[in-house]
């Protein structure tokens, strides 16, 4: 694999800092409010605070408060859902580490639902066993939650925030982590720390159909693998049983979260029979990928392109106040809720491999740390249980802070310039080609690495994505862009190989020869 993205003979300002953590989703954001503030910390993101797959999340964070649940069964329902793949050690760490996070939160003034006699709000979703997620704005979790604690951020002196900044790549030396290059207006930078934490989130665009936003393509899993560090996993992808069909390609999908199923809405196929009836003990809320291979089932036995959520069995009043942001998104688009179905399908959604951590969210890198959905804790196995994501993000983000701030490396104090010396390419590749290959492996991976695998179909695509690779590996990058694309390749070549390697079907790989 090629080292680095960019080619640089010389020199680079350099900026030193205790701590970098790139991300602004919800793992960055509360890692970084969980730094000593006697660090110095550089935030990296992309975007903006509004646009990660924190940010989208609507369902909730699902966590042990109330009095009819416990520790045992969040655990249980984690594994099964899992199927087999989950390690039991991680899985216990985050459940019970997860009411003490939500009650942090709360300190914080994220406005989590109550009900009339002031206790939380308590949802349901696919593959728990009773109520136990908790929600703020009805269906605006993420949004709630990023933006309270992006205020918080934001007014805190020891975080500095890069917005607009792309991590190109991962500087290593004999003793680990120490900082990053990322490209900021036209120039480079080399930001230089000893503790390096990535939540930089999923990979769903390169998919064709996903609920996540254009920035998810996977650079820190990409830039990290480079760097050296153990990536795994990678074909346990999650697809969401149920995102709102429109008219026209989109590039993020809208989700229709599975709480309105937990509210009681039920699946229907276009004879309006409710095909999960007896398919599973749960019915409409088995685990994700047991109900999207019913969904797609069904699609082929009907013809049809879609099927339909029933939440007939909910007033009006109450789904525009429990869910008020998919109200609104369906009533715009012309339905009258709730008297008539929501036309949903499978899409891309989460993503369960990654960056191999440990409970502390290290890497095999020293200073090296991931947390959040490109990080590979162990705790989602094969497939994830809904809302086990965002309470990801809250426990092993605190845990990675706190390791840092137990270890307390001290600042690089080593002059204004850092001097690299990487490949040297000189032929550049043009923007049509780069949209071309992008556009292609999106397709690749839409087909091929899809809910349902075919073997021969898995092959070709990979020896398509290693011509790609080839084609790319000499070449000079040196925009945003030709980074992306080169990135994405690295991805779905990941994915590709492990969807090979793993030959029985487990969870959401599922091969049908
Ligand atoms: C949902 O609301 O259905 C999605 C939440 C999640 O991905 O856990």
């Amino acid at each position: 694999m090629r080292r680095f993205l960019f080619s640089v003979n010389g020199q680079l300002d350099a900026y030193d800092y205790d701590v970098i953590i790139v991300g602004t989703g919800i793992a960055g954001l509360y890692s970084a409010l969980n730094i000593d503030d006697r660090l110095q910390v550089a935030v990296i993101t992309k975007a903006n605070i509004d646009e990660s797959n924190s940010y989208y999340a609507q369902g909730g964070i699902a966590a042990v408060m109330s009095k009819d649940d416990n520790f045992a069964g969040h655990i249980e329902d984690t594994l099964r859902a899992g199927a087999g793949l989950c390690k039991p050690e991680a899985v216990k760490v985050l459940v019970e580490e997860g009411p003490e996070n939500i009650r942090e939160l709360i300190k914080m003034n994220v406005p989590f639902d109550i009900n009339e006699d002031g206790d939380l709000q308590i949802t349901r979703e696919g593959g728990h066993h009773m109520r136990r997620i908790v929600h703020c704005g009805g269906d605006a979790t993420g949004r709630e939650t990023t933006a309270q604690l992006g205020n918080i951020a934001l007014t805190r002196e020891n975080l500095h925030f890069f917005f607009g900044s792309y991590l190109v790549d991962i500087v290593t030396d004999e003793k680990g982590a120490a900082g990053v290059v990322i490209h900021i207006g036209d120039d480079y930078q080399f930001i230089r720390a000893r503790n390096i934490i990535l939540a930089t989130g999923g990979i769903g665009q390169v998919y064709d159909y996903t609920t996540n936003p254009l920035g998810s393509i996977g650079d820190g899993i990409a830039a990290a693998a480079r760097a050296g560090a153990i990536v795994k996993d990678m074909e346990l992808v999650q697809f969401h049983p149920t995102t709102l069909i429109s008219d026209g390609k989109q590039q993020r999908l809208f989700l229709i979260s599975e709480a309105v199923r937990g509210e009681g809405a039920i699946l229907r196929n276009n004879r309006g029979e409710a095909f999960m009836k007896g398919k599973h003990e749960l019915a409409d809320l088995a685990p994700r990928d047991i109900v999207t291979r019913f969904i797609i089932e069904e699609l082929k036995k009907t013809g049809d392109n879609k099927v339909y959520l029933d939440a007939g069995s909910m007033s009006r009043e109450f789904f525009s106040e429990r869910f008020p942001t998919i109200f609104a998104e369906c009533e715009k688009r012309g339905l009258h809720l709730t008297d008539d179905y929501i036309p949903v399908r499978p899409a891309q959604h989460y993503l369960m491999g990654g960056i191999v951590t440990d409970t502390d969210g290290r890497t095999n890198i020293p200073g090296l740390y991931a947390c959040g959905e490109c990080a590979e804790t162990g705790i989602h196995g094969a497939n994830r249980l809904a809302s086990n994501s965002l309470l990801e993000c809250l426990v092993f983000g605190r845990r990675a802070a706190r390791d840092i701030n137990a270890a307390m490396k001290t600042q690089f104090i080593a002059g204004k310039e850092f001097s690299i010396s990487t490949e040297m390419f000189c032929e550049t590749v043009p923007v049509e080609e780069l949209n071309s290959i992008e556009r292609e492996m999106k397709h690749i991976m839409t087909s091929a690495a899809g809910p349902v695998r075919h073997t021969a179909e898995m092959a070709a695509a990979m020896e398509r994505l290693d011509g790609i690779y080839a084609g790319l590996k000499d070449k000079k990058l040196d925009t945003p862009y030709a980074f992306k694309v080169f990135n994405m390749n690295a991805v779905c070549r990941m994915i590709m190989s492990g969807a090979i390697a793993r030959k029985e079907s487990v969870g959401s790989h599922y091969v049908v020869d």
